[in-house]
């Protein structure tokens, strides 16, 4: 979808829909102008939808260029925040959907929000909107492929809506992205073909990526990734991403983890089909949100250098599966009593952030599909958020929940008190990879944090990385969470003054 910015008189917009989000208590003069510009039609419009939430109005207009005007309420302007704006713009594109139209125009609203954000929130929200997965539709060619074209009109903050409409647009490449290789058959995404699909994005975007097979996974001694593999008929890999800018303003890598379980059956311990295992090819959405964000960073040229790890594998019960009982030998080269095989996601993480101490780095952060838990405590729209107890935890988890609140892809922090860890004693190994059933998304945290050697945040995305039935501009399947968040605490990183 091409994106413009333009100052043309609001009459001589020529689009198949024009989306006019407005609130309850808009200026008479903000009315008046759209009534001058678009006539007696909008006029009525407007006295009915009168900027109500979640209120719309759709008007075949006698006057001005635009094929139809689209009013959308967005409650009272104090209110009004960006995602408010991505939920208007999200009605917009359901409307462009449903009538099919191929150009598309915004009026930018005037909101305490600033231009920037605002214009990223309008374009992110139509884009995300938008969103539908085709790939497998045999009946794909020559359906409607959604707007072609879309162009905000903006007067006062047109610069800001300009680099913020920009940027809108590379963030929902980069969260749709994520959400194609979530909604990937299991069989279109074995280990090897991610790490292909992961090096084609990385040539696409400029970002560097090495894969390790088998036998460097085997000489790096990763015994939870191993472990996990076993029952499987595709080997595992390990996939390492690298983006370093010259000018980058930290000495120390950020690092990204992301949990990449292909598919989750369970392995011995074999989960029910029905509500749970059908859905874990999703199981991999914190690998597909890592390298989302590679491909924002690396296309908004984000002056920070950051790496990214990714264990990849699927956890099956072949004959030479794992098993309950197992003790294994991780990187760290910790002992881990296995007592469940389906609580595999923390023993491919805890290689991978072990192996992360070699970067020296600032912060880790990990993604990761990790327990059901998450859901029961938070539900589909907020994540879990943990960190440690090493330099400033507390800025570190204001400052993610700020690029949380911001970028909508919310995070709601958990503790991780030491006496969790008390549920992981193993009678013989040095822990064991399930707590039982009391805070089972904290005491997954607290296994990871075993192998943690510096400052590290973890994210259990289990809930809203997949959803069952469709919210505001998130589709039903993968929705991409975590790419925005990143992106945003990554922006503010490497630049604060920027942040909007
Ligand atoms: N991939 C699952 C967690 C999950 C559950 C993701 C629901 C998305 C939606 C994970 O590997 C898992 O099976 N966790 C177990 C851990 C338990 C055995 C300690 C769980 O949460 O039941
Ligand atoms: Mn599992
Ligand atoms: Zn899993």
């Amino acid at each position: 979808m091409k994106v413009s910015v333009t100052t043309l008189p609001l009459r001589e917009l020529d689009v198949d829909l024009l989306i006019v989000p407005v609130a309850e208590d808009a200026p008479e003069e903000h009315t008046a102008y759209l009534i001058k510009a678009l006539g007696a039609e909008v006029e009525r419009a407007l006295a009915d939808v009168g900027g109500k939430k979640d209120d719309d109005a759709l008007v075949y207009p006698a006057e001005g260029r635009a094929k139809r005007v689209l009013l959308v309420g967005l409650g009272k302007t104090e209110e009004a925040d960006a995602e408010r704006v991505r939920r208007a713009a999200a009605t917009g594109a359901s409307v462009a959907q449903k009538r099919e139209t191929n150009t598309v125009g915004f009026v930018v609203p005037d909101l305490p929000l600033e231009g920037e954000a605002t214009g990223q929130a309008l374009v992110e929200g139509f884009s995300l909107g938008s969103y539908r997965f085709r790939q497998y539709k045999t009946d794909a060619h020559g359906a409607f492929d959604g707007p072609q074209r879309l162009v905000l009109h903006a007067d006062a903050k047109e610069r800001g809506a300009r680099r913020g409409a920009e940027r809108g647009r590379v963030v929902a490449e980069g969260v749709n992205a994520a959400r194609d290789l979530v909604n990937l058959s299991p069989d279109d995404k074995t280990p090897t073909l991610f790490a292909k699909a992961v090096e084609k994005s990385g040539k696409r975007c400029g970002y560097e990526v090495s894969v390790w097979n088998k036998t460097l996974i085997e000489e790096e001694k990763m015994g939870g990734l191993l472990a996990v593999n076993r029952g499987s008929q595709d080997p595992p890999v390990f996939i390492e991403m690298t983006w370093k800018p010259e000018h980058a303003v930290n000495e120390k890598p950020i690092v990204l983890v992301g949990k990449g379980v292909m598919f989750d059956t369970g392995g011995l311990s074999l989960k029910p089909t029905k509500n749970s295992m059908d859905f874990m090819k999703a199981d991999m959405a914190g690998a597909a949100a890592v390298v989302g964000a590679f491909e924002v960073i690396a296309k908004l040229n984000l002056q920070l250098h950051v790496v990214g790890l990714i264990p990849a594998t699927d956890n099956r019960p072949g004959e030479n599966a794992y098993v309950p009982g197992d003790v294994l030998r991780m990187h760290s080269g910790a002992t881990v009593e296995v007592l469940n095989t389906d609580a595999e996601g923390r023993l491919i993480l805890a290689d991978a952030l072990s192996y992360a101490k070699t970067y020296r780095p600032e912060l880790v952060l990990d993604l990761a599909t990790l327990t059901g838990a998450q859901v029961v405590a938070l539900g589909s729209n907020v994540a879990a958020l943990m960190t440690n107890n090493r330099d400033a935890p507390e800025a570190r988890l204001q400052a993610l929940r700020d690029a949380g609140q911001r970028s909508g892809d919310r995070v709601h922090p958990l503790p991780l008190d030491d006496d969790y860890k008390e549920q992981l004693e193993s009678d013989v190994a040095d822990l064991k990879n399930v707590g039982g059933k009391e805070a089972g998304c904290i005491t997954a945290g607290k296994f990871l944090e075993h192998f943690v050697s510096y400052p590290w945040a973890h994210l259990d995305i289990a809930g809203p990385a997949f959803l069952q039935s469709a919210k505001p501009y998130r589709p039903k399947g993968g929705t991409g969470f975590g790419v925005r968040l990143l992106v945003e605490f990554l922006r503010e990183r490497a630049d604060p003054r920027k942040r909007s």
